[in-house]
């Protein structure tokens, strides 16, 4: 069965064509992203509008890119899934609309899937997938969250933020200090040439003895120390995007460890953009390897948003019989 996955939940327009069968996971055929980043740009951050008619622009020069590359056609495709939510709303609807329409017209079901599952089966697609059950740390802009992770579809929630994700915390830091969007990324590279340790900041619920996370008083922080400095700066930007990068890893680590002991489980995923992070990736390594627990991460390119992870979900679930796709064109999003 031959799934075309379309991803449109914010900034990154996404396709993919996978091949269900594939043993232990599905193949991934063909992918292709337009990212909207850019654009954006000079606007300092993600402007809905915008993103919905980018997205209109680029999907079907991208879904015929993938169809050329795989050597197939439209004729090819058996199942249209595309992400339902969360996202913005806009955005979503462009690619619900899409593949609607492609499987009203071409006669074959759609699926409607989660982004955020579509992030956690993404390490799927890595040349050392993770096998269940595992711990998932899910660290993207709109989410934090630690789970249990039994089979496809069996997933059990351990812990999460209670207000800002781990990446909203980069992106609003590197915002005070004057980096462009997004943020993650910039923050991170600038903290290579800084010392972690250089300011005192908060490891918010660091000792709280759940999985739950906080961020907003980090940005606090940081925004206090922003005004300490004044004139200096920029000579600390450096020392201060590095210690800010420290407090947010030193918190998504340490629960991760708490999140693998309460599970009792020997493995752990971790997924979503800030899974691309140096830094995190460094530290949970070291940790996992103290304790000979395995950790597995989406391939770089695959750890934000993209069209692949929405295409293998989709598979994964209809290749494991947790779901059918359905004939029914009634497409509704869901942006929370
Ligand atoms: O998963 P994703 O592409 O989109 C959402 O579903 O939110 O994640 C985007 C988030 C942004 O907040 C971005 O700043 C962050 O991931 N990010 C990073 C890095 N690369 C992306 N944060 C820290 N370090 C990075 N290298
Ligand atoms: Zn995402």
């Amino acid at each position: 069965m031959i799934v075309l996955g379309i991803e449109s939940s914010c900034d990154e327009t996404g396709v993919a064509l996978v091949q269900t069968g594939g043993q232990p996971v599905p193949a991934l055929l063909a992918h292709a992203l337009h990212s909207q980043i850019e654009m954006h740009q000079a606007y300092g951050g993600v402007v809905p509008e915008l993103a919905s008619r980018d997205h209109i622009r680029r999907v079907l020069p991208l879904a015929q890119q993938v169809l050329d590359e795989a050597g197939r056609t439209v004729a090819d495709i058996d199942v249209v899934a595309y992400t339902r939510g969360p996202g913005l709303a806009g955005a979503l609807l462009v690619g619900a609309g899409v593949a609607c329409a492609m499987g009203a017209a071409l006669g074959k079901p759609v699926l409607g899937v989660h982004h955020l599952e579509g992030h956690l089966l993404s390490p799927f697609l890595s040349a050392d997938p993770p096998e269940f059950p595992f711990v998932a740390l899910l660290v993207s802009g709109g989410h934090t969250q630690l789970m249990q992770v039994d089979g496809v579809g069996r997933y059990t929630l351990l812990g999460e933020t209670i207000d800002d994700a781990a990446g909203e915390a980069f992106d609003k830091s590197a915002k005070l200090l004057g980096l462009g969007y997004p943020g993650g990324p910039a923050l991170s590279k600038l903290a290579q040439q800084g010392d972690p340790a250089a300011f005192k900041l908060p490891r918010p619920l660091l000792h709280s003895g759940d999985l739950d996370f906080s961020f907003a008083g980090l940005k606090t922080a940081v925004l206090t120390q922003t005004h300490k400095l004044a004139d200096q700066m920029q000579a600390r930007k450096a020392d201060l995007a590095a210690s800010t990068e420290a407090a947010i890893v030193d918190v998504l680590v340490k629960k991760s460890m708490m999140a693998l002991d309460a599970s009792g489980l020997q493995r752990i995923v971790v997924a979503g953009g800030v899974g691309a992070n140096r830094r995190l990736r460094a530290q949970l390594n070291a940790a996992c390897a103290k304790r000979g627990v395995r950790v597995h991460y989406p391939e770089l390119a695959l750890c934000t948003d993209n069209g692949a992870m929405i295409a293998l979900a989709a598979a994964m679930r209809l290749q494991s019989g947790v779901q059918e796709a359905v004939a029914d064109y009634a497409f509704d999003v869901r942006p929370r």
